[in-house]
């Protein structure tokens, strides 16, 4: 994980460079253990995009939603600034698609309405350029077409990492971080309600319910708030959050996602 000097303009940093396993970690722990999964919450996303369709995925990541959108794709188009998250994409997917290591910040050129749906799945608050990112998914974007956008919600994020992270504070503390989310709420959806002629916005409860301790432990520590706040190798943030998780009585994660659509017309 590094961190960077690119700032919002106000000193802060919303970016954060992912790593393969706790991505698959916490992708893993939705799929088995969250009320509502995200797979559900897109599944519902895909049936408004027609068949055919040229498709921008925007923070694409390994391409874990990636047959879904495929499901509907003349053309797929995937960007992400994680040259490693690109690679394990490319080796787990043969199809013919285009993957570009970019940031969405400095897109590519592409011809104005290049696509007809556009998804960015827990990425869009990366952007350090909200304004500019926002007009230009929707020059990207055909009359017709659709811009789908999931993140975190205001409502009740997390607070048990918060808990967690504020012990952590006495033993390894970096700096604590909700920028993204203010980012995205603060700043991202304003403008999309600004550019975009229609804007359907839903809060969904994806909240995760953990097993045991050691289940909760592994998403927790994998998550880039716990990744910020503390120092301390995987190994011993690993146990430390098995213990709170005991003395706490802790298996759950509340979290609400929202979801975003935004049509051009
Ligand atoms: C939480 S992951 C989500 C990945 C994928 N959309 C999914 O749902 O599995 C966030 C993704 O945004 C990417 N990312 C972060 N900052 C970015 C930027 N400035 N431009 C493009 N991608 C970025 C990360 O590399 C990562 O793949």
């Amino acid at each position: 994980m590094k961190k960077s000097n690119n700032t919002l303009g106000d000193g802060q940093s919303v970016e954060y460079v992912e790593s393969v396993s706790d991505l698959e970690n916490r992708i893993r722990a939705h799929k088995l253990f969250s009320r509502t999964s995200l797979e559900n919450v897109l599944m519902r996303c895909i049936e408004q995009v027609n068949e055919n369709s040229a498709l921008l995925d925007l923070g694409c990541g390994a391409g874990n939603f990636f047959k879904l959108f495929y499901s509907k794709a003349r053309t797929y188009v995937g960007v992400d600034i994680s040259e490693n998250l690109l690679e394990d994409f490319r080796r787990q997917h043969n199809e013919t698609i285009v993957l570009i290591k970019s940031s969405m910040d400095e897109l590519p050129i592409f011809q104005n309405s290049s696509f007809d749906a556009i998804f960015s799945i827990y990425s869009i608050y990366y952007s350090l350029r909200p304004v500019e990112l926002v007009r230009s998914l929707h020059n990207l974007l055909s009359d017709v077409g659709h811009l789908f956008v999931i993140g975190p919600s205001k409502i009740e994020h997390a607070v048990e990492i918060t808990q967690f992270c504020n012990i952590l504070s006495t033993v390894g503390l970096k700096t604590e971080k909700n920028e993204r989310i203010e980012n995205f709420h603060d700043k991202i959806i304003p403008q999309i309600t600004k550019t975009f002629q229609s804007v359907d916005i839903e809060e969904i409860d994806g909240s995760l319910y953990f097993p045991n301790p050691q289940e909760w432990a592994r998403y927790v520590v994998s998550t880039p708030q716990v990744k910020e706040t503390s120092s301390l190798d995987s190994d011993n943030l690993l146990s430390l959050a098995i213990d709170y998780s005991v003395s706490n009585n802790c298996l759950s994660v509340s979290k609400y996602m929202t979801a975003l659509i935004a049509g051009k017309q």
